[in-house]
């Protein structure tokens, strides 16, 4: 995306969200769509410091993104939370969290819940009924015990599964369901 391109987003987003600034925009790596690829992140990055002079974006965050291009970025601006691919059975980000876990920076994984090809494994249906839960909830539960600066955005058009998905905050993984869900392969 070209920086006139970059601007032109944030102010379609400002004028449908009928606000003077966004909260937080997160620049999404496109280098490889799949998923974090290295490369320079430089030129989209100004254009977002730019528009976060100007008072159209009060944070910047990151997405799809290497552990160096978040620190690369953090030498132009500070980066206020990180998105990437991350879940019970996709565990690559482990190093990434717990570095911004020690810099209190918020790590919010997409697909918490697999996205399109749900969360399937035997090791998490049996934790699930052992303990009276649904497998989603399990894996959510997981999700906000493995550190406390995850911050969880599962997608749902079901207000019953929203209500299921909330109620997860509710529910503590003792070691033995921990230990059975890290046999959980991606
Ligand atoms: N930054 C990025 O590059 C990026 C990429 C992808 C996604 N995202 C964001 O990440 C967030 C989550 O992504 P997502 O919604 O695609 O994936 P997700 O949260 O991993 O999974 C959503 C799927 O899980 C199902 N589901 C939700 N709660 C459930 C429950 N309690 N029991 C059974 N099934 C349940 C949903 O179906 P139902 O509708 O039937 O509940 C839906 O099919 C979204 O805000 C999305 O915009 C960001």
């Amino acid at each position: 995306m070209s920086p006139a391109e970059l601007t032109q987003a944030v102010e379609d987003n400002l004028r449908n969200l009928g606000l003077e600034a966004l909260d937080v925009v997160n620049l999404r790596s496109m280098l490889d769509v799949h998923g974090p690829a290295e490369g320079p992140l430089e030129e989209p990055l100004d254009t977002l410091i730019t528009l976060k002079k100007r008072g159209l974006i009060r944070h910047i965050g990151l997405s799809n993104v290497t552990a160096k291009q978040v620190a690369d970025a953090q030498k132009m601006t500070p980066i206020a939370c990180v998105q990437n691919f991350y879940n019970v059975a996709n565990r690559q980000d482990d190093a990434l969290i717990d570095t911004l876990a020690a810099q209190n920076i918020p790590y919010v994984p997409f697909f918490p819940l697999g996205g399109f090809t749900p969360l399937q494994s035997g090791d998490l249906n049996q934790v699930a009924e052992k303990l009276e839960a649904t497998p989603m909830q399990v894996a959510l539960a997981w999700l906000l015990q493995r550190s406390p600066n995850i911050l969880l955005i599962p997608g749902t058009s079901s207000l019953g599964h929203l209500q299921e998905n909330l109620a997860a905050a509710d529910l503590l993984l003792p070691d033995w369901a921990l230990s059975a869900l890290d046999n959980i392969k991606p």
